[in-house]
């Protein structure tokens, strides 16, 4: 049987993609094109509806076509449903799809040849828009020695594959990757005294958990990328406690400045919301001025998306999608264009 996996949302999804790819091909399925697949496996997204309106109208389209529809990772429990009705079969994990598939016991190796290591899933922090906790669940962290053992194994196939002039990347998966439980800076210590010449990166950040140990393991270990994503959501104090972001804009810049003074070279890229509710344009312009100070190099700017089940749902959606693309419009000509 041929197959193809899609992938939408974030490197959790492309890593859990790589496995699941590597999984049915061990059960006996090829991979192909969308044209020529007869099952197709989706790894769902639910952060923004829109993400979600683009694959129902893509499974539609699919199942015109004739194909067979999987669909596993962020899908909260409503969409369950909405996908089963349309013919469309859930799955939690390969144990659960082995079952509907009727596959035997087979044995696997899930080493994915992906740059991505996750570190953690799930996510603790509950931002008052955020889906992630519920379609994730709660922050689980991997042993160390694990990840070592995972990082060590990419590092050995590095030499094999051409790379051009460009460095080999790691890139450490979580959705607050400085919560792990383990000891974040210790973990970058740890994959920094490995051999060989590569890069680790890491992401994403809360500003709550960028203690000074880790900005220290940053700034002294050469490995480590001096880019780091460190994710604002909004200037304004009052949308920020909204969002149940527990720093103020000028915590958030006292953390940039800490992190300019002991990391020369440092570049800051970022996460921002506009048009969370109650979000006023003196509010935006709140904004607009902690952007100005920062000088990011680059920011993935949110409309925000009412997503049911999380705590600002209740606020409803007051902001025009209008006002919503003019602050979009506005943000993005600061911090990605003329660059
Ligand atoms: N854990 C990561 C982000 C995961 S979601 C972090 O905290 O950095 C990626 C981004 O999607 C978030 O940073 C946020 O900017 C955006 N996002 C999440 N929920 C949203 C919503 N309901 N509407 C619009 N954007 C949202
Ligand atoms: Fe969502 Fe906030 Fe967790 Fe990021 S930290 S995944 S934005 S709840
Ligand atoms: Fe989306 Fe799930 Fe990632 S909701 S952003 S794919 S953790």
């Amino acid at each position: 049987m041929k197959f193809l996996v899609e992938t939408i949302g974030c490197q959790q999804n492309e890593y859990d993609a790589s496995r699941l790819a590597i999984f049915l091909k061990s059960a006996g399925f090829i991979k192909s094109t969308a044209k020529e697949a007869g099952v197709i496996f989706i790894l769902a997204c639910s952060v923004r509806q829109m993400a979600v309106d683009r694959i129902i109208g893509r499974i539609r389209n699919w199942q015109r076509d004739g194909k067979k529809i999987y669909i596993t990772a962020c899908v909260t429990d409503d969409d369950k449903k909405k996908f089963t009705k349309k013919g469309v079969t859930y799955f939690k994990d390969f144990d659960e799809l082995s079952n509907i598939l009727g596959l035997k016991a087979i044995s696997y190796k899930l080493t994915a040849d992906s740059c991505y290591v996750p570190i953690m899933t799930g996510c603790n922090n509950f931002c008052s828009y955020c889906i992630v906790p519920y379609t994730r669940g709660r922050e689980k962290s991997r042993s160390t020695n694990e990840i070592i053992k995972e990082v060590t194994q990419l590092i050995s196939n590095f030499s094999t594959v051409q790379y051009g002039s460009e460095k080999p990347k790691i890139i450490l998966l979580g959705q607050n990757v400085n919560s792990y439980e383990y000891g974040f800076a210790e973990l970058l210590k740890k994959i920094n005294d490995l051999p060989g010449d590569f890069i680790i990166s890491f992401m994403s950040n809360h500003p709550k958990d960028m203690k000074a140990d880790v900005i220290d393991a940053i700034a002294k270990l050469p490995k480590v990328n001096k880019e780091i994503h460190l994710p604002l959501q909004a200037g304004s104090d009052k949308i920020l406690k909204a969002m149940n972001r527990p720093y103020t804009a000028e915590e958030y810049l006292r953390l940039v400045e800490s992190l300019k003074s002991k990391v020369p070279k440092v570049k800051l890229t970022t996460d921002i919301i506009v048009g969370f509710p109650g979000e006023t344009e003196e509010d935006f312009q709140q904004t607009v001025k902690v952007c100005k100070k920062v000088g990011f190099s680059l920011a993935y700017i949110n409309k925000y998306s009412p997503r049911k089940g999380t705590a600002s749902y209740k606020l409803g959606d007051p902001i025009a999608w209008s006002e919503k693309q003019r602050r979009w419009k506005i943000l993005d000509n600061l911090i990605n264009k003329n660059k």
